[in-house]
C-alpha cells in the first residue's frame, strides 16, 4: 500500500472558484489480495498525466443494464427492492403504528472500481440506504447482493467476512471518530476485530496507512480533537481502507470541511481509487463536487431513485423534472450565460406519509391524474442513445475544462470507448 511520492501542482478551478492542487498519477498497485487485476493507470495508458480510467472501466464500470445496473461483466453491488422503514413510535403508549419508509423499493447497481453518485434533497434516504448498504441497518426488505451474496439477509460469521471489504466515511469525522481513543488504536481496530496480525504488525500497518492518507506516523500517538477537520477526515479515510475493502460508502465525506480543504480530501479519495481499485457510493448534496468524482448519478427522491445516468449525460440532459430543478439551481460561473431557473413548489413530502402514485406528483409542474394514481418505475428513457462522449478519461478533482494535469490537451481515452450509457428515468413520460 504504500505509494511513491506524487508531484503536485496547481490548477485554477473556474466552476468552484478554488485553486486545487492536481496530482500527477502514479504507477498503480493492484487491489490488496487480488494480484489477478490489471493496473489501470500505466505507462501506456497515463497519457500526458491524466489518469486514465479506460482499463478499469473495461472490467465493468463502463455501463449499465436492468435497473439501473452494470452492463457487461458482474457488477459488484447490486440492490433491488430495498426497503428500510423505521417504525414510528406515537401516542401514549407508544405504538408503533406508522412508519418512515427512509428507503422504499430502491433499485441500484455498482461495477468494480466506479464511483455512483448519489444526490438528493435532505431527508430522502440516502445515508440511510449507505447504512443499509455497509449493513449498519438490517433492510426490511429488499437485497442487497454483493460479490454474489445477499448481505440482507447474512449474518454472524458471512456477514462479518463480507463487512471487510465494505466500509463507510461518514460526513462528520467528529462523531465518528472515539475521541477516547488514540488515532493508532482507531485506525487499528478494524484490523483486531478481524483478527489481522499481531500488534507488531498492526502498528506497522497502521504507520503504512497513516503515510499513505498523509498524516505523520507520530499521528498514530495522539488522539482525534488534536487534529483540523481535514486530518480528522484522513484518519476516517485511513482506517476505512485498513481492510483493503472493494467499496466504500462516502457519505458526505467533504461538506464539513472547508473548501480548500474539500480538494484535497476528493484527490486522496481519487488517488485511492486509482491505487485500490475501489468502488464508491459517493452520496453529497453539492452537486459539482458529485460531477466531478462521479462514473454515473443516480438522482434520489424520497426513498427511491428517479433518475440515474452517466455524470455528464445528467448535466447535459436532465429527464425528470426533479433532476431539471436541482441541475438548474447550480450557480453559474460565466455572468454572460444566463440560465433558468426552476423553482419547485412546496417542501420535501414526509415519507411517514408520502404522497400517492408519483411521489413527487405534487410538486411536479407536468404532473397529470395518472401521476396521483400510479408509481412509474425506473426505466430506460427513449431519448437516450450514444449521442454523448463516453468519459474514458477522468481528471483530478477541480480539473473540469477539457486539460489534463499538465494543462495541455486531454490524451484520448487509450482504450475503446464503452458503448453508449443507459439513462434511466422514473417518470410516466419522456418530458
Ligand atoms: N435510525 C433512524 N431511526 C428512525 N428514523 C430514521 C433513522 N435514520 C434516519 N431516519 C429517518 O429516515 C429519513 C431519511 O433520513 P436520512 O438520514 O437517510 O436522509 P438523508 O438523505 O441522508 O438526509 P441528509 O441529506 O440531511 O443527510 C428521515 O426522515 C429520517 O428522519
Ligand atoms: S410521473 Fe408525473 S408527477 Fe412524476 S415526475 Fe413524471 S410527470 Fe411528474
Ligand atoms: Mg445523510
Amino acid at each position: 500500500m504504500q505509494s511513491p511520492p506524487t508531484t503536485q501542482q496547481h490548477h485554477f478551478n473556474p466552476r468552484s472558484g478554488m485553486t486545487l492542487p492536481t496530482t500527477q498519477p502514479r504507477p498503480r498497485a493492484t487491489h490488496p489480495g487480488d494480484s489477478s487485476r490489471s493496473p489501470v493507470v500505466t505507462a501506456g495508458n497515463a497519457g500526458a498525466g491524466a489518469p486514465s480510467r479506460a482499463a478499469g472501466k473495461a472490467s465493468g464500470a463502463s455501463a449499465t443494464g436492468g435497473a439501473g445496473a452494470t452492463r457487461g461483466a458482474e457488477p459488484l453491488l447490486e440492490v433491488r427492492g430495498l426497503k428500510m422503514h423505521f417504525p414510528v413510535r406515537e401516542g401514549l403508549f407508544l405504538r408503533a403504528s406508522r412508519s418512515n419508509r427512509a428507503v422504499d423499493g430502491l433499485d441500484l447497481a455498482l461495477a468494480s472500481g466506479e464511483t455512483l453518485g448519489l444526490v438528493g434533497e435532505s431527508g430522502c434516504g440516502k445515508s440511510t440506504l449507505g447504512k443499509c448498504i455497509v449493513r449498519l441497518y438490517r433492510p426490511t426488505a429488499g437485497e442487497i447482493i454483493f460479490q454474489g451474496s445477499d448481505l440482507a439477509h447474512a449474518s454472524g460469521a458471512a456477514l462479518k467476512a463480507q463487512r471487510r471489504h465494505l466500509q463507510m466515511i461518514f460526513q462528520d469525522p467528529v462523531e465518528s471518530l472515539n475521541s477516547r481513543h488514540t488515532v493508532g488504536d482507531i485506525v487499528a481496530e478494524p484490523l483486531a476485530i478481524h483478527g489481522l496480525g499481531d500488534a507488531a504488525w498492526r502498528q506497522a500497518k497502521v504507520r503504512e496507512l497513516l503515510d499513505r492518507v498523509g498524516l505523520p506516523a507520530n499521528a498514530a500517538t495522539r488522539f482525534p480533537f488534536e487534529f483540523s477537520g481535514g486530518q480528522r477526515q484522513r484518519i476516517g479515510i485511513a482506517r476505512a481502507i485498513a481492510l483493503g475493502p472493494r467499496l466504500i460508502v462516502c457519505d458526505e465525506p467533504v461538506s464539513a470541511l472547508d473548501v480548500s480543504i474539500q480538494s484535497q480530501v476528493l484527490n486522496l479519495l481519487l488517488e485511492l481509487q486509482r491505487d485500490m481499485q475501489l468502488s464508491y457510493l459517493f452520496i453529497a448534496h453539492n452537486l459539482a463536487v458529485v460531477k466531478h468524482v462521479s462514473d454515473r448519478i443516480a438522482i434520489m427522491y424520497l426513498g427511491k431513485i428517479v433518475e440515474l445516468a452517466e455524470a455528464d449525460e445528467i448535466y447535459r440532459r436532465p429527464r425528470h423534472p426533479y433532476t431539471r430543478a436541482l441541475i438548474s439551481a447550480i450557480p453559474e460561473p460565466d455572468p454572460l450565460r444566463k440560465k433558468q431557473r426552476i423553482v419547485l413548489q412546496g417542501d420535501v413530502p414526509s415519507p411517514i406519509d408520502p404522497p400517492s402514485g408519483c411521489a413527487f406528483h405534487p410538486r411536479c409542474p407536468h404532473a397529470t391524474d395518472r401521476c396521483k394514481i400510479e408509481a412509474p418505475a425506473l426505466r430506460e428513457t427513449s431519448l437516450a442513445g450514444g449521442a454523448h462522449a463516453p468519459k474514458g478519461t477522468r481528471q483530478n478533482y477541480g480539473n473540469s475544462e477539457g486539460e489534463n494535469d499538465n494543462g495541455s490537451s486531454r490524451a484520448a481515452p487509450a482504450a475503446p470507448p464503452p458503448p453508449a450509457a443507459r439513462h434511466q428515468v422514473a417518470c410516466h413520460y419522456d418530458l
